[in-house]
């Protein structure tokens, strides 16, 4: 693909993530998403490892896990591939050209999601899909029940200084604005949650820090006028 009209066809698209196609090219994301990979403990060498990254949008983490040495991997996506989402499936159809690669696409709903519909995986990926859920527990079954070896979780949560489980419910927008934010669950909640569903071991792998958590929560309580403890997590569960 000639450089000019890659960078022309990147600059056409509306990008969550950034991507590095190559020959300096980087897709301008809205999401810090290389900031991302560096929370996830994402496994250096994933070699003969099947992957599904549920929820992949433009497919940084895909292309990730494919540069990491997977087998196969197979994104996933709905509500912006083929819904009312906040992009398109162009930016994840135009990295896979211009990388040249072979990760496989499925455009399937996280609740659709079963080992018929998407097989089995060895690691599966669910990435700041959680607090979009508006059945969270019902979601992650479906993710449990595809997850041969391990799942990564990343997800916002709430109600930091609160240590039993439990989760803030977002009725309308009053989540950064967005009417898909329904649930900011603790990180209490989202360890019993995944234990629920049946992982064995699950462990705590990444936080926000107090200091970042509590300005984006002072930020959100300005602008929203309600109560916010936000932060980020991630979470490594074994089936
Ligand atoms: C915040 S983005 C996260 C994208 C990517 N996983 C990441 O971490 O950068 C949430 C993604 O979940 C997808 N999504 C939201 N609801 C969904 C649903 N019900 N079924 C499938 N995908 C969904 C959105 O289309 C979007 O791509």
């Amino acid at each position: 693909m000639a450089e000019d009209q890659l960078r022309a066809d990147v600059g056409r698209i509306k990008w969550f993530h950034r991507i590095d196609l190559g020959r300096g090219i980087v897709t301008p994301g809205d999401d810090d998403t290389p900031a991302k990979l560096a929370t996830l403990g994402f496994p250096d060498d994933l070699g003969g490892k099947t992957v599904l990254d549920i929820g992949a949008w433009d497919g940084f983490f895909s292309f990730e896990a494919e540069r990491r040495g997977a087998s196969r991997v197979l994104a996933t996506d709905s509500f912006c591939w083929g819904g009312p989402g906040w992009g398109t499936k162009a930016g994840f159809d135009l990295a896979r050209k211009a990388l040249g690669s072979r990760v496989e696409d499925k455009e399937i709903d996280v609740l659709d999601i079963s080992p018929e519909t998407v097989g089995m995986h060895d690691v599966v990926l669910f990435l700041g899909v959680l607090y979009h859920m508006r059945h969270p527990l019902l979601a992650l079954e479906k993710l449990f029940s595809v997850t041969g070896e391990m799942a990564i979780v990343e997800t916002g949560v709430d109600l930091n200084f609160y240590w039993q489980p439990a989760m803030a419910f977002y009725p309308g927008s009053e989540a950064a604005g967005d009417p898909t934010n329904w649930w900011g669950p603790n990180a209490a909640a989202v360890a019993a949650m995944l234990k629920d569903v049946g992982f064995r071991t699950v462990k705590l792998h990444y936080r926000l820090s107090i200091p970042r958590s509590l300005a984006r929560s002072a930020r959100q309580t300005m602008v929203q006028r309600r109560l916010f403890q936000i932060g980020r997590v991630v979470y490594h569960a074994w089936r």
